[in-house]
């Protein structure tokens, strides 16, 4: 059985006094909610402020973003190392925002989430296709490929500590959410990469869903076999709305 893991991708939204905000309301929402994982990914200048306050509340912390590099002259770069001194316990990498508009490959992503794991940081990978490339029937083939590519330096033994983000680009910030039947498709697929890369590790992986993910549809995602969590850019600015997500046995008829 695999722990669910309900994460907030804040993207570039909220000053760090608004962060706090954020996690003054939502701390007491969710205190006592021990059956999963919750994480909250603010911008990199939030992290110290809202850090503080998560700490006492068993909320994890995650950066959005990290250098593959540990160290030197690499202008505007935050390093593995700095996040573990803020307090982070997992960052986002190969997110397709950062693939498509600043220009991350495969190579990048896995050098990144290698410098992640040397530093005690679980990596949350994600990988999704283009409703070009679904419309064109290459779904299974551009997930292999980013699997392949992004997961390359991850080694066998630290599998468990990954987390694989599925997040089909056509489903970000448009409403228009994968449904449970297509998301659970694609997530037995990449289980079965996983399995092909780590063996029996893979059955411990989580593979969240991300994409238009709301309290009114995550309970029907989360009921598939293999979505282990969801990673939540809109609905998660909302404190109110993220710790419904976070307690989505709750939401349970929601969406009918
Ligand atoms: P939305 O939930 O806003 O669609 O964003 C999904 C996402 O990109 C999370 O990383």
């Amino acid at each position: 059985m695999r722990r669910p893991i309900l994460a907030a991708n804040w993207k570039m939204h909220k000053t760090a006094a608004e962060a706090l905000d954020f996690a003054y309301a939502f701390a007491p929402r969710v205190d006592g909610a021990t059956h999963a994982d919750v994480v909250v990914a603010p911008p990199f200048t939030a992290l110290d402020r809202i850090g503080r306050v998560f700490a006492g509340h068993g909320i994890a912390l995650a950066a959005q973003n990290v250098s593959p590099e540990a160290e030197g002259a690499f202008t505007g770069e935050v390093s593995a190392r700095m996040l573990v001194d803020l307090g982070c316990r997992y960052a986002i990498v190969g997110h397709s925002e950062r693939r498509t508009l600043f220009g991350e490959t495969d190579a990048l992503v896995a050098r990144k989430a290698a410098a992640l794991l040397a530093a005690g940081i679980r990596p949350i990978v994600c990988v999704g296709e283009t409703l070009e490339q679904r419309e064109a029937g290459r779904t299974f083939e551009v997930l292999s490929a980013q699997v392949e590519g992004s997961l390359a330096q991850v080694p066998r033994e630290r599998a468990e500590d990954l987390v694989l983000a599925y997040e089909p680009v056509w489903a970000i910030g448009t409403g228009r959410t994968a449904t449970p039947a297509i998301a659970q498709e694609a997530h037995a697929f990449l289980r079965t990469r996983l399995v092909a890369r780590f063996a029996g590790s893979a059955e411990r992986i989580r593979i969240q869903y991300g994409g238009s993910v709301k309290p009114e549809n995550v309970y029907d995602l989360m009921a598939q076999a293999d979505i282990d969590g969801a990673l939540v850019g809109g609905a998660s600015l909302d404190p109110v709305a993220f710790a419904r997500i976070v307690r989505f046995e709750a939401e349970k008829g929601a969406s009918r």
